[in-house]
């Protein structure tokens, strides 16, 4: 059933299966599940509201509401921009057009800093830079009860929705946000340095799907040409606010792990290992200042 298919009146089953029909049509992944969180959403439902109130009818107000979300989901604007939510280390984060959409992969880091701490109850200082939606330093205060953290960003509009984050999930007091260039200028020395900087090659990010390469802002992605820009500005940095003994750990893009790898040497960081997602694409590399 299409959108022209319905009655003025439709019913709750009927819009669903018609909003289903058009992500099919433009071409989305995941059509149903899509359109269940779209309609979830516009209708302020929850899951099993679908099944109860299946045969209820949707005034006209209601069914535009729904099918503009699902206009903007067919024009493969991701359904997380749409709700203005995304999951990450099963904490819920609030994103906006300035923010990266958090990624799963990106859990690796969480999981390669975790394995770096011997003891969760320290009193570590944590510092993340390129914070984003600070998706990154909050999974981790939210492991590691007594540390404090620091997530810095280039975009004022990024650092300002990471506050609203810690506000919101409880992290307040132990989590500051700042608006930076990396560790430009940075004083304090911390235990554990993280980032997921930007390193796409810019000539790849029109070739990425529409999802990424239209709604994911440029900051977040654009790595310079080799997409290895940030990892040389950010190498020197990381080794002067390291404290002795203390531990870096960065997302890299697949394939990129030698050349970092090469970076980080360089400037005096020693490589202790990677870290492989889901996907088994080596996500991360740590390691360590040198003694
Ligand atoms: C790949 S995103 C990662 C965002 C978040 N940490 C995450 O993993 O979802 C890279 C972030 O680095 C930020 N960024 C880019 N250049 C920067 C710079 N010179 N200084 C600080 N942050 C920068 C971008 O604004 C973006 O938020």
């Amino acid at each position: 059933m299409n959108r022209t298919d319905l009655t003025p009146t439709p019913t709750l089953r009927e819009v669903l299966r018609a909003c289903e029909a058009s992500l099919r049509e433009a071409g989305v992944d995941t059509p149903e599940l899509d359109a269940r969180l779209l309609v979830q959403h516009a209708l302020g439902m929850r899951r099993e509201d679908l099944l109860i109130q299946a045969l209820k009818r949707l005034t006209p107000p209601m069914v535009e509401r729904v099918f503009g979300f699902v206009g903007r989901r067919a024009a493969r604007e991701p359904v997380s921009r749409i709700l203005g939510r995304r999951e990450f280390w099963s904490m819920d984060f609030t994103l906006d057009a300035s923010t990266l959409d958090p990624r799963p992969d990106t859990e690796t880091l969480v999981e390669a800093a975790l394995a770096l701490v011997p003891d969760r109850g320290a009193a570590l200082s944590i510092l993340d830079l390129g914070t984003g939606t600070g998706c990154i330093l909050l999974a981790l205060l939210g492991e590691l009860p007594r540390a404090r953290g620091l997530g810095i960003d280039v975009q004022a509009a990024a650092v300002a929705t990471a506050d609203a984050n810690a506000r919101r999930l409880g992290f307040a007091s132990r989590a500051g946000f700042r608006q930076g260039d990396w560790a430009a200028g940075l004083e304090e020395r911390f235990d554990v340095v993280l980032s997921n900087p930007p390193y796409i090659p810019d000539a790849d990010i029109p070739t990425l799907e529409p999802e990424v390469a239209a709604h994911d802002p440029r900051a977040a992605l654009a790595g310079g040409p080799d997409g290895l820009d940030a990892y040389r500005r950010l190498a020197p940095q990381v080794a002067a606010v390291l404290k002795p003994g203390g531990h870096f750990v960065f997302e890299v893009g697949a394939g990129q792990v030698p050349a970092v790898t090469e970076i980080f040497t360089a400037s005096g960081l020693v490589v202790d290992g990677t870290r492989h997602d889901l996907g088994r694409v080596e996500r991360c590399v740590f390691g360590r200042a040198a003694a």
